[in-house]
């Protein structure tokens, strides 16, 4: 080959390169990555695999319809089907894991309609878009040589990906929850609120437990048996009802829309949106919550997504591990 010839065709080589090293992943990319990270267990979800049902309901405040239409906040009595987690693929992972707790609710609205809030306990997310998730995923591989993750890449990972940090600054400072009735729970994304004169206000959201945020010491953690949080939850809700508080932060127009890894202001108004009662905790296998896609843009009338770029990207992953678990993959 003469050297033109090589150099146009190793130019093309490397343009081919570059543009897969710089397009965005697919959904199926992603969670084929969280499946190389924590194996693939047949029938289970690739994310989140460790979790328990738990059902209730929700009284919204009507305070809020002078924001949404939505039927959550009509003051009626709205059945909920829910489900606790933990971060993570790994079915093994012990419940004191230094991982986010996810909350996903199902709200079963008149008229068969329904809504999904699928939330975590962290107030940030650490990816402001699909690429870091990725990135963070592969940047935790199992190096093949010591089986475990390289320093040196996750390190990498750190100081290329400024949009990680705010996740990373609160792990490192709040330890996991000494039960699942003491964890808070945060939108993360920003929402859109629109009321029966089609007026649009930017929400977001953090439920609050009646019994506090309460969080396990850096001793207790090391003591604490394998499914603590699932025994407890089935325990507590024998005995009475847990509670959280709904309380709903009204944004302006100028706050961050698509950017789940921004804070806002902390001085934006916050108003009491909701309680949500617990009545019961169950095993997931076989359970009601087992087989639900709690897919966070499946919403009824009144409440609609952002343009950010992570909300988006969840509905198909979600839908790529959803049919993998429910073909028995
Ligand atoms: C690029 C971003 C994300 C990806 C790719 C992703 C991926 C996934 C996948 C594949 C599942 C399993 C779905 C199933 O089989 O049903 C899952 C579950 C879950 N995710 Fe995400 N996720 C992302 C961001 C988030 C964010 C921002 C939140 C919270 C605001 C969140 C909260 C949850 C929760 C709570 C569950 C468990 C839902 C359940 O109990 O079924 N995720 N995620």
């Amino acid at each position: 080959m003469n050297s033109k010839i090589l150099s146009v065709a190793m130019a093309a080589v490397f343009c081919t390169f570059n543009a897969t090293a710089q397009q965005a992943p697919t959904a199926d990319q992603v969670v084929s990555a969280l499946e190389k990270l924590s194996g693939v267990h047949p029938g289970e979800r690739r994310n989140h695999i460790i979790g328990i049902c738990v059902g209730g309901s929700f009284v919204g405040t009507k305070d809020v319809q002078a924001f949404t239409r939505s039927a959550l906040f009509s003051g009626a009595t709205i059945p909920v089907i829910g489900r606790f987690s933990l971060a993570g693929g790994n079915p093994k992972a012990p419940d004191a894991t230094k991982n986010p707790r996810g909350l996903a609710l199902q709200f079963k609205l008149p008229g068969n309609s329904i809504h999904h809030f699928t939330m975590l306990n962290v107030p940030v997310f650490g990816a402001a878009t699909p690429q870091t998730f990725y990135n963070a995923l592969l940047s935790n591989m199992a190096d093949p040589a010591t089986g475990k993750p390289d320093p040196e890449k996750q390190k990498q990972f750190r100081e290329t990906h400024p949009d990680a940090k705010p996740l990373g600054e609160f792990m490192a400072k709040n330890n996991p929850p000494v039960s699942y009735a003491n964890i808070d729970f945060f939108s993360i994304h920003t929402f859109k609120f629109i009321n029966a004169n089609n007026q649009t206000t930017l929400v977001r959201w953090h439920f609050v437990p009646e019994d506090g945020v309460k969080r396990l010491t850096d001793a207790e953690m090391g003591m604490m048996p394998a499914r603590f949080l699932d025994d407890d939850l089935i325990a507590k809700t024998k005995k009475g009802p847990v509670r959280w508080n709904m309380m709903l932060t009204i944004g302006q127009d100028s706050d961050v829309q698509t950017n789940p890894t921004i804070y806002w202001p902390a001085e934006r108004k916050t108003i009491q949106a909701g309680v949500l009662t617990l009545t019961s905790a169950t095993l997931q296998k076989g359970a009601d919550c087992e087989k639900i896609n709690f897919d966070p843009l499946v919403m009824a009338d009144g409440i609609a997504p952002t343009d950010d770029p992570i909300l988006q990207f969840r509905s198909p992953s979600y839908a790529a591990s959803f049919v993998k678990r429910l073909t028995g993959n």
